[in-house]
């Protein structure tokens, strides 16, 4: 199913503009990593400069295992976004997604504010993105080899978002056959499909469906950063049904770090995201399990507001961060950080990990 594309190009804008608003970001109250702490080693026996975050993601070597989050694209505005997430990706050596692709899939004017980012960024791997909506039904698995091929990624990311669709105004809301869209996609697609939520999370029972359809990457985009609900809600009148509802649903969905450790459990590859907003929130992902962190609105407001020079500033701080604290940790390496469990739990977190059987 393709949408209108103007329609689409609008939306586009109408989300940047929202998503600006520190009011829609929940981790302004809670994203819930203050609730995972990591624990001290005062004891290194080694030096700060022997911590090496290097590490492998889609068959290149990353500086450190960190992910600029699919955004944004589909109307001319966003060709300078995109640029500045690419050139700062590129110089930092951290991999990027683009946003949904659905509009530049009809209106072949748009696809160069998506390109963008392969041409700048030529040396980290860069994710195309779509919609659930837009690969289910037959010509699924087309737009999804469209989608890859617009900008030669290196692999394709599939966005689940059914709070989103259902809280905007002009959503698909039936989601009939996303199983078998996704289990036809991985089979078709020379590159890998990442499954992704938007920031509601993806627990271990759908992880372990996903895996069954043939996933092998999974970003949990969990609750407690950017909320879709909020976003969506700000496009209906105040006191409409769907405003209401979105802030109702304001923090629907599974916690980051509880997804995060959830999905860890099985033979796939994690990114954490959902509420990451700082190199010690990327590393606490590391040390819950994840294979990568991943971050959207913190590099987002840095690219809108100045450029990639902003956004390489923030890179900077979130990669020294993740450096000291797998320092600190007693950790030299992206795996001894992950896999040594050098965490501790508190408070609502530690009761919903109980509830959830998850055995730290
Ligand atoms: C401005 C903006 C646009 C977004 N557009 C998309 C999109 O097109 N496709 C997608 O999969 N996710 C999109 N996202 C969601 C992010 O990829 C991410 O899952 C979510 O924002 C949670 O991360 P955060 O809390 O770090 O922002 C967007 C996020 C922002 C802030």
């Amino acid at each position: 199913m393709i949408d209108n594309p103007e329609e689409t190009s609008q939306r586009k804008i109408e989300h940047i503009m929202i998503a600006k608003r520190d009011d829609i970001d929940l981790s302004t109250t809670s994203s819930w990593f203050e609730h995972v702490r990591l624990l001290h080693n005062p004891l290194p026996d080694a030096s700060f400069d022997d911590v090496d975050l290097s590490w492998k993601f889609l068959g290149y070597e990353l500086k450190a295992p960190l992910l600029i989050e699919g955004m944004t694209g589909g109307h001319e505005a966003t060709l300078s976004i995109n640029r500045a997430l690419a050139e700062a990706a590129q110089a930092e050596g951290v991999a990027i997604g683009v946003g949904s692709q659905r509009a530049a899939l009809r209106n072949e004017d748009l696809v160069r504010t998506y390109s963008i980012v392969r041409e700048t960024a030529t040396e980290v791997p860069v994710i195309a993105n779509l919609g659930i909506s837009h690969v289910i039904g037959d010509e699924g698995p087309d737009n999804a080899k469209r989608a890859v091929d617009m900008i030669d990624a290196d692999a394709l990311a599939i966005h689940l978002n059914p709070l989103q669709e259902v809280i905007q105004p002009e959503g698909s809301v039936d989601f009939t056959g996303s199983l078998a869209a996704i289990r036809d996609v991985t089979r078709e697609l020379d590159v890998p499909v990442i499954v992704k939520e938007v920031g509601s999370g993806i627990s271990k029972e759908a992880a372990i469906v996903l895996k069954r359809a043939g996933v092998r990457i999974i970003d949990v985009a969990g609750q407690g950063g950017t909320s879709w609900s909020l976003i969506e809600g700000e496009r209906s009148p105040e006191g409409s049904v769907r405003w209401v509802a979105s802030r109702r649903f304001a923090d629907w969905g599974l916690p980051t770090p509880l997804a995060v450790m959830e999905v860890s459990t099985l033979s796939v590859k994690v990114i954490g995201s959902g509420g990451v907003r700082s190199g010690l929130d990327a590393a606490k992902c590391l040390a819950l399990g994840a294979h990568m962190a991943g971050a959207a609105r913190p590099f987002f407001i840095r690219a809108v507001e100045e450029g990639s020079d902003g956004v390489r500033d923030e890179l900077n701080k979130f990669i020294f961060e993740m450096k000291l604290a797998a320092f600190l940790t007693g950790s030299l390496t992206v795996n001894q950080l992950r896999l040594t469990k050098k965490y501790l739990l508190t408070g609502p977190l530690k009761t919903l990990a109980n509830e959830r059987h998850i055995f730290i």
